[in-house]
């Protein structure tokens, strides 16, 4: 039965993890079955903070295609595209922006931390697109009318600033969209090799493309319990990385590890192997998938063209609707 509708996206920005794929992709590949969806890499949101270099643009769409197609992500049954081959997008953020107040936008609170983080690396973002930035995702969400948008956490105050924007178009003109609501996945936080939260700032991932012996090389750098000096020493998995990893992909064999570690009778490296040797079996068909559309650049250019036209279309008679409201 299909619940509704979704639109989700994620920026090309080249670096998909392993994170990224359990704490949001995973998820979407599971939502597909039951809910109308679109799902676009939006490459315009990428243009607010890299706006000065563009030539890895296409590169980075292309791998991020790569990446959904080989999660799972069923071309035929999802609406797969490019943000900037819709350009809807774009018109209908103009309209949004016309009657968003300034003060709603200064006040996001990932506004003024994302302008501060990157003025500490020495780049500056205080531009009029990067405040608008939530202003572009509403229009994404609106321009299709979906009422559901799954995302992470740190997106919540995007999503209300959303509905905010949608009630006061509403008023002012006619009741045209659905209010989105933000469905946060259930995947817990994914560290990194060094423990940390998985992330591409802090060069700690596990690409989510790595072969099976870049999988291996990652693991055998993870860290583990830092008081577990010797072989011999008793071991602690609750603080161990290599231990959160095994809860995840190798679950039936996780007791058994576990008390090998406390008993000293398992050492880091063969524990790193085992896990090492799951994951490889755990993400096999990702790789198989990987290798037939990497093997076939046209047919992923194709479905990318395919998945614009049928989005063109919800966004057209959307926008049909939008300039008669508001008189245009
Ligand atoms: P980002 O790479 O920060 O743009 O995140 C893209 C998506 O992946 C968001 O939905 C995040 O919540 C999710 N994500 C990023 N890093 C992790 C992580 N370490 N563990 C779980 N989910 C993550
Ligand atoms: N801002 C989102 C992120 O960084 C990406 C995004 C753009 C998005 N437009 C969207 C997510 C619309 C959901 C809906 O993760």
């Amino acid at each position: 039965m299909i619940k509704g509708r979704i639109f989700s996206g994620m920026q090309p920005s080249g670096k998909f993890h392993l994170g990224n794929y359990l704490g949001a992709l995973e998820n979407w590949v599971r939502l597909q079955n039951n809910y109308e969806c679109f799902f676009s890499i939006v490459d315009l949101h990428a243009l607010t903070s890299s706006f000065e270099n563009t030539s890895k643009i296409p590169e980075n769409i292309h791998n991020m295609a790569l990446d959904w197609l080989s999660a799972g992500l069923d071309p035929e049954k999802n609406v797969i595209f490019i943000q900037s081959h819709v350009k809807e997008h774009a018109e209908l953020h103009l309209l949004l922006s016309m009657m968003t107040p300034l003060s709603w936008l200064e006040r996001v609170p990932t506004y003024k931390d994302k302008l501060q983080q990157l003025g500490v690396q020495g780049k500056d973002i205080n531009t009029y697109g990067f405040l608008g930035y939530p202003v572009l995702m509403t229009a994404d969400i609106i321009l299709y009318k979906a009422d559901t948008v799954p995302v992470g956490e740190d997106q919540i105050p995007h999503l209300e600033l959303a509905r905010e924007i949608v009630r006061r178009f509403n008023n002012m003109y006619k009741p045209v969209f659905p209010e989105p609501q933000a469905q946060l996945s259930q995947a817990p936080t994914l560290p990194g090799i060094d423990g940390r939260k998985m992330s591409k700032s802090y060069g700690n991932e596990i690409p989510y493309a790595a072969s099976p012996d870049e999988l291996r090389a990652r693991v055998r750098q993870m860290v583990t319990d830092p008081q577990r000096i010797k072989k011999t020493d008793a071991g602690n998995p609750e603080v161990c990385t290599v231990h959160k990893f095994h809860k995840i992909f190798n679950a039936s064999q996780l007791n058994q590890i576990s008390e090998s570690c406390r008993q000293a009778s398992i050492g880091c490296v063969e524990c790193k192997k085992c896990l090492a040797e799951q994951m490889v079996v755990n993400l096999a068909d990702i790789h198989v998938r990987r290798s037939e559309f990497e093997a076939n650049p046209g047919r992923v250019k194709e479905i990318l063209i395919f998945g614009a036209e049928r989005a063109r279309k919800v966004a057209a008679a959307t926008m049909e609707e939008v300039r008669q409201v508001m008189h245009l």
